[in-house]
Order: structure tokens, then sequence, then C-alpha cells
């Protein structure tokens, strides 16, 4: 083409050259190039019409195969699955719920501080509870930590034991599926030899993001849900918190349909634009369950991300988060591992929504607000101008309270050894209304 295009330049030079010279060469010269361009746009045109005719029908039948499609979709289950039974009809609603906690070995707190089960004896007691199924949701799969990383964390070692327990499933005779973002994981490799299904999802084809879901739901009756994923890390050196729930298929129903979704994303590079019917939300944030934790009247519901993952009735993760900011009126306690509002690596737009929900709660409702944020290697210095800016509003204002921490004690981690995240892992929220639970957008 560069050839072509420096003859075509030297071709027009000399033809100027030539009009200069003599005024009748030229017009000759520029009749035979018109003659040439036109039989050249003729010939494509031609072309053209062809190609043309060959889309139509091309798209007409992809149109009558989507059409197909949506028709099987709606039709038929797709992921179809053996029934047990339990239908959000005659579902458990009498749940009993305990909170998790993984707390690192450095950290000391008080000895009347109040101690919640350790993150590892809550899962090992769902497995032991597992009869039929258990699905798990994981960004991450790293529970084998290497010799030298066991060597200097003793409680490394329960990401191991938690591994060889997923493999003494197969024994039991219970199935265990696992959606997964991660493809060379050597852990899945191992889980797949001992009898693991495991469905891979590729988020990078789908939204260019990331699985971040965390989660396990064990024989649609039991799950848990929370900070942590299947990595000796969140066993070890993180700060993690979940809750495990028994006894409650009615919600465990609900999370068991996002599962779903993971699963049959397997090798999709496209978002299907029909979801099945069995991916709809049973509960949302206008119509949530009404149940019981430990014999307390609760609402709750199960909220998702990203909007192009949302079936039909699904809340989002935000109307979920806006929700629990604006009906908070005395207080809002927010642990996460950043705060940063703002968009793309590079661009640094300011995102607004939650910031201005807080600023809002502070200000105009006088509601307390607390946020416990992580200071690690990772931190943006621009946090620290938001949480100033966030003070400065309260500056001077009666009844106004925004208390920021930084949680400092990973340092003494990251000394030891820079490749240990210790972290404060934990996303939540708790006001004086609600509790959210998850991953807040990080
Ligand atoms: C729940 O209801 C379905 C039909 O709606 C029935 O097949 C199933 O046996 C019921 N399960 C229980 C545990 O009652
Ligand atoms: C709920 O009850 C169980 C025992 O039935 C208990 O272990 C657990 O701590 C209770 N949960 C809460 C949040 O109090
Ligand atoms: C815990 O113990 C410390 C000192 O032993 C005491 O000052 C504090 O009030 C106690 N906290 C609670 C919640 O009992
Ligand atoms: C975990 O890693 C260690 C060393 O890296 C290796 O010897 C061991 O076989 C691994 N365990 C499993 C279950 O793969
Ligand atoms: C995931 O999708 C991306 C983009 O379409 C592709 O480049 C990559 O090879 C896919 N990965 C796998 C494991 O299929
Ligand atoms: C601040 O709160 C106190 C107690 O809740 C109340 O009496 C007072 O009127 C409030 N002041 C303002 C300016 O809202």
């Amino acid at each position: 083409v560069e050839r072509k295009r420096s003859e075509w330049l030297q071709r027009g030079m000399e033809i100027r050259k030539r009009v200069r010279m003599k005024n009748k060469d030229s017009v000759i010269t520029a009749v035979q190039q018109q003659d040439y361009s036109a039989s050249v746009w003729l010939r494509r045109r031609d072309k053209l019409e062809h190609s043309q005719q060959k889309c139509i029908v091309i798209f007409a039948l992809v149109c009558c195969f989507a059409v197909l499609v949506a028709l099987i979709f709606s039709a038929v289950d797709i992921w179809g699955e053996d029934e047990d039974g339990i239908t959000e009809d005659n579902c458990s609603r009498n749940c009993r719920v305990v909170l998790v906690e993984n707390i690192p070995e450095d950290i000391s707190f008080l000895d009347n501080a109040t101690s919640h089960l350790p993150l590892s004896a809550g899962l090992y007691s769902l497995l032991d509870k597992a009869i039929r199924a258990v699905e798990i949701v994981s960004p991450l799969w790293l529970l084998n930590s290497s010799d030298y990383e066991s060597s200097f964390q003793p409680a490394a070692r329960q990401g191991r034991a938690l591994l060889s327990r997923l493999q003494g499933l197969k024994a039991k005779g219970v199935q265990l599926k696992i959606s997964s973002g991660m493809i060379d994981s050597t852990e899945l490799k191992i889980l797949a030899k001992h009898y693991a299904e495991v469905h891979y999802v590729n988020m990078t084809a789908l939204t260019k993001g990331n699985l971040h879901s965390s989660f396990w739901v064990v024989d649609r009756k039991h799950f848990y849900f929370g900070s942590a994923s299947m990595d000796w890390r969140s066993l070890a050196t993180r700060k993690e918190l979940g809750v495990v729930v028994y006894d409650c298929s009615c919600l465990a129903l609900d999370l068991h349909r996002v599962f779903s979704l993971y699963w049959g994303l397997q090798y999709k590079d496209f978002i299907p634009s029909f979801w099945s019917k069995r991916l709809f939300a049973l509960y949302n944030r206008d119509e949530p369950l009404e149940l019981t934790f430990n014999s307390t009247k609760a609402q709750a519901y199960i909220s998702s991300s990203p909007d192009v993952f949302i079936p039909k009735d699904r809340s989002t993760d935000l109307e979920a988060i806006s929700r629990v900011i604006q009906e908070a009126r005395h207080f809002i306690y927010i642990s996460i591992t950043d705060y940063l509002p703002l968009l793309g690596s590079r661009t640094h737009r300011y995102w607004s929504r939650i910031d201005g929900l807080i600023r809002e709660a502070l200000i105009l409702r006088k509601v307390r607000v607390r946020l416990l944020i992580s200071f690690w290697e990772k931190t943006h210095p621009l946090t620290f101008n938001f949480i100033w800016s966030l003070r400065s509003l309260c500056m001077e204002q009666a009844n106004c309270s925004l208390e920021a921490v930084n949680v400092l004690y990973q340092c003494l981690l990251m000394q030891r050894d820079g490749t240990v995240q210790g972290i404060n892992h934990n996303r939540f929220m708790v006001t004086d209304r609600a509790i959210y639970l998850g991953e807040l957008i990080d």
C-alpha cells in the first residue's frame, strides 16, 4: 500500500508538472484518470450489491436462529437440573445465622471483646452438613500456600486443610460444583480430578472485568456469604467477615439462582439477551423475603452486579447500597478496603453516587458516619483527599459526625514479607436499620 501510495503521489506530481508545462496534455490525462476511477467505482458497486444480497440472506438466517433460540430458552429450562422438591412456596424461612470472621493471629483484641466463629470452622460445618451438592463461586482459588509461605505463616495450613476437605466430598458422595473466573488454578485442576465439576466463566470476554462474587450454597438449604475467597490468605492474613446461614432454603434458592447464572455462562463469550426463567430473582429491594434469623423477624434479599448480569427482578448492588444508606436515621458504619469514588484507572472521573449519598446523610439527615478503610500498599493517595473533603464538610456543623479510621496493622505484616497481603478485606455496612454484606464496589 505504501509503495502504491508513493507511486500515486509521484504520478500526481508529474501530472501537475505537465499541467504547468502544457495545457493540452493535461486535459487528456485528467480525462483518462476520470475514466479509470469511474470504472473502478462501477466495479466496486457491482461487488457491493452482490455482498449486500449475501448480507441480507445471512441476516435473515441469523434472525430466524435468534428467534428459535429465544423460543427454546423461554420454553425449556436450559439449565434444568434434578429438583429436590423445595420450591419458593414451601421453602424454609426460619433461619439460623452465625457470623464468621477471620482475624489474623497478629491482631490481639481485649480479652472481653466479642469473638465470632472462625471462618474455617464455619466452612467446615457447612461441609459436614452437605448431603447432595456444594456449589462454590470464588474469584480466586489459591488454597495451597507454598512451603515458603507456610513457613512463616502457620495459619496458611488452613488453606491446605480446606482443600483436602473439599477433595473428601467425593467419598461422601457429595457433588462439588464450582464456577470460577480463574482458569489456570492448580487447585481447580486437583479438584476436577476429584470429581468436582468446574465451569469457567470468561469475564474478560463478557464484561472486561473480573468475577468478584464469593459464596457457597449447600444443598440449596444452607449458605455462606462474605468477603473471603478460596485463598489461603483469607484464612490466615486477612481480616474477613461473612455469615453462615443454616436451614434457610428460601434465601438459598435465590442464591442458587445467582450460581446457576454463572454456571450457565461457561465458555460463553457473549451475554445472552434472554435469561431463563429459572434465573429470575425471587426477592428484591421492593419485595424482600420475610424471614426470621435466630427467631428475630427480618427482611432479606440478594443483589448482584454488573447490570448486564441481572435477570428480571434482581436488584443491583448499587440499588441495595443506596437504599441502605438512604434509610439510615442514626448511624452508618462502613468497612471497606478502599474508599475511592473514581472511575477509570487513568481518567479518574469522579463517581458521585455513593459519595453523594454519604454527604446527604451527613449534612441533610445528620447521620453519624464511620468509615473503616485499609491503609495498605495499594491505597491510592487520592483516598485521603476524599476523606478530608468529607471531614471538612462536617467542620463547625452541629450534630455532623464523620469518623474515618485507616486500619494500619497490615504494615507490620508487610515488613515481614512484601508478598503477604494482610489487609482489611471486610466489606460491609451497618446502619441502625440494615446490614449490607459483601462486595462494596471497589
Ligand atoms: C414442595 O412443593 C412441591 C410442589 O409445589 C412438592 O413437589 C414438594 O414435595 C414440596 N416439598 C416439601 C418438602 O414439602
Ligand atoms: C444464632 O443461634 C445460634 C445457635 O442456635 C448461635 O450459635 C448463633 O451465634 C446465633 N447468632 C447470632 C447472630 O446471635
Ligand atoms: C473490657 O475490659 C476493659 C479492661 O479490662 C474495660 O476497660 C472495658 O470497659 C471492657 N469492655 C467491655 C465491653 O466490657
Ligand atoms: C501444595 O503445594 C505443595 C508445595 O508447593 C505440594 O508439595 C503439595 O503437593 C500441594 N498440595 C496439593 C494438594 O496439591
Ligand atoms: C477469554 O476471552 C478473551 C477475549 O475474548 C480471549 O482472548 C481469551 O482467550 C478467553 N480465554 C479463555 C480461557 O478462553
Ligand atoms: C443536635 O442533637 C441534639 C440531641 O440529639 C439536639 O437536641 C439538638 O437540637 C441538635 N442540634 C441541631 C442543630 O440539630
